[in-house]
């Protein structure tokens, strides 16, 4: 066989191969997003198969301490908490009231209410106030694209040495590479820029989903 030297284009039937073996959904997290679906919520959770992965990454770091930013119903909070030790702990930040009622409700049912601190708050403002006690294993980005370079700056200095910080929607709806005039695309552009150049961060960009770009904290 030939030497690959470009990726594999995820077709829809490598897709579903991938879902079908690598999944952090279970049956709980099914009924969550079609409760989500019910009461309203768009539909931009992330998928299945990046949820295991960064279940992977938080087990392989022996992450403890997690932030999120954009809870949403809560799928990725959970799927993300479920990876960490009985005494870990994950903040997550939204800010609408009634989504964060209804990702309070579910984190109850999913018995993980000690793990998951759940905020109501415009995230720009409370990370300006944000002072752990120790230092964030990992930090997931996924709310309003236009601050997510803002979010960089807020929360690097904030992660251990060796720790990640990792954002969706890397590949901007497919749109990432083209010439757009889509605000949210441009931030994303932007964004993805400072992550690959940062002089504290090594990244990488992993093309499930929409794309997750992940910087590890060199110094
Ligand atoms: C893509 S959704 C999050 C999905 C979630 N991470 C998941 O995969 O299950 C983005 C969420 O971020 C919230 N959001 C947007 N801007 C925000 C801000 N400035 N502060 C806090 N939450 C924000 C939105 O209300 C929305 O619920």
């Amino acid at each position: 066989m030939a030497t690959a030297t470009r990726s594999t284009p995820t077709t829809q039937e490598l897709f579903e191969y991938i879902q079908r073996l690598f999944s952090a959904e279970d049956e709980f997290l099914e009924h969550l997003r079609h409760e989500a679906l019910r009461a309203g919520m768009p539909e931009i959770w992330i998928t299945p198969e990046q949820g295991a992965f960064l279940q992977v990454l938080l087990r392989a770091m022996q992450a403890r301490f997690v932030l999120e930013i954009g809870t949403l119903a809560g799928y990725s909070a959970i799927m993300m908490a479920r990876a960490l030790p009985p005494d870990g702990k994950l903040i997550t930040l939204e800010r609408e009231a009634e989504r964060v009622a209804f990702a309070a409700q579910m984190v109850r049912a999913a018995g993980l209410a000690e793990r998951i601190e759940l905020h109501h708050a415009d995230a720009r403002q409370w990370l300006r106030s944000f002072r752990p006690t120790v230092p964030l294993d990992f930090v997931f980005i996924d709310a309003d694209k236009a601050s997510y370079s803002q979010y960089l700056e807020l929360v690097l200095p904030l992660v251990r040495i060796g720790g990640i910080i990792c954002a969706d929607n890397a590949l901007a709806w497919g749109e990432i590479a083209s010439a757009s005039d889509d605000p949210d695309v441009q931030a994303l552009q932007e964004f993805n820029l400072r992550m690959a150049t940062h002089p504290q961060l090594q990244s990488c960009l992993v093309p499930l989903g929409d794309g997750m770009v992940l910087g590890i904290r060199r110094w």
